[in-house]
C-alpha cells in the first residue's frame, strides 16, 4: 500500500512516553536516512513533489501538519497531530504539506539517501508517469498523425 496510516506502540515509561522505531519490526524498510522539518511558517506549503523510488515513514513528533496526498487516484488529506501515529508513503505519491503548527517537528525516516534525481516536481509529469497517460499535447500530436 503506497499510503498507510500506522499506529505506533507507545510505552509508558517513568511517567512519560516512549516510542521505538525499528527496522523490519515496525518500519518495513531499511532505514538509510532520517531528517526532520521544523520552524516552518504557518502559511508555507512544502513538498509538492513525488518520488520514483523512495519509501518514507513520517511522524509528527510534536505539533501538527496536514498532508495532501495523491497516488494518481485523487487527492486525500491526512492530518498528523499525534506522535504515536505514523504515515507510510510509498513510491509515486504526490505530496504537499501545509498548516504546520508553530511547534511542529515532523520526523521522516527514509529507505534511500537524499537524491534530487528521485524527485518528480511537476504535477502533470507525475500524473503522466503514474497513470501511463500522455500529455494533452502528445494526444493532439497523435490525433494529428
Ligand atoms: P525539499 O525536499 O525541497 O523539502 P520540502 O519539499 O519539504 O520543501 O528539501 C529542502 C532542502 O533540503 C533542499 O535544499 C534539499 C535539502 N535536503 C537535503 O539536503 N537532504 C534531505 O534529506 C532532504 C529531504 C532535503
Amino acid at each position: 500500500m503506497e499510503i498507510e496510516r500506522v499506529q505506533l506502540q507507545a510505552h509508558g515509561d517513568h511517567g512519560g512516553m516512549l516510542i521505538a522505531l525499528e527496522q523490519e519490526r515496525n518500519v518495513p524498510f531499511e532505514i538509510r536516512r532520517v531528517y526532520y522539518i521544523f520552524a516552518t511558517k504557518s502559511d508555507v506549503h512544502r513538498g509538492r513533489h513525488a518520488h520514483r523510488h523512495l519509501h518514507q515513514l513520517a511522524v509528527a513528533v510534536r505539533g501538527s501538519v496536514t498532508f495532501l496526498l495523491d497516488d494518481g487516484t485523487g487527492p486525500v488529506e491526512i492530518v498528523l497531530n499525534d506522535p504515536s501515529q505514523g504515515l507510510m508513503l510509498g513510491r509515486m505519491v504526490w505530496r504537499e504539506l501545509y498548516d504546520f503548527s508553530d511547534d511542529c517537528v515532523l520526523m521522516v525516516l527514509a529507505d534511500q539517501l537524499y537524491d534530487p534525481a528521485d524527485y518528480i516536481t511537476d504535477y502533470a509529469a507525475f500524473i503522466s508517469e503514474v497513470t501511463g497517460a500522455m500529455y494533452p499535447e502528445d494526444m493532439a500530436a497523435c490525433q494529428g498523425r
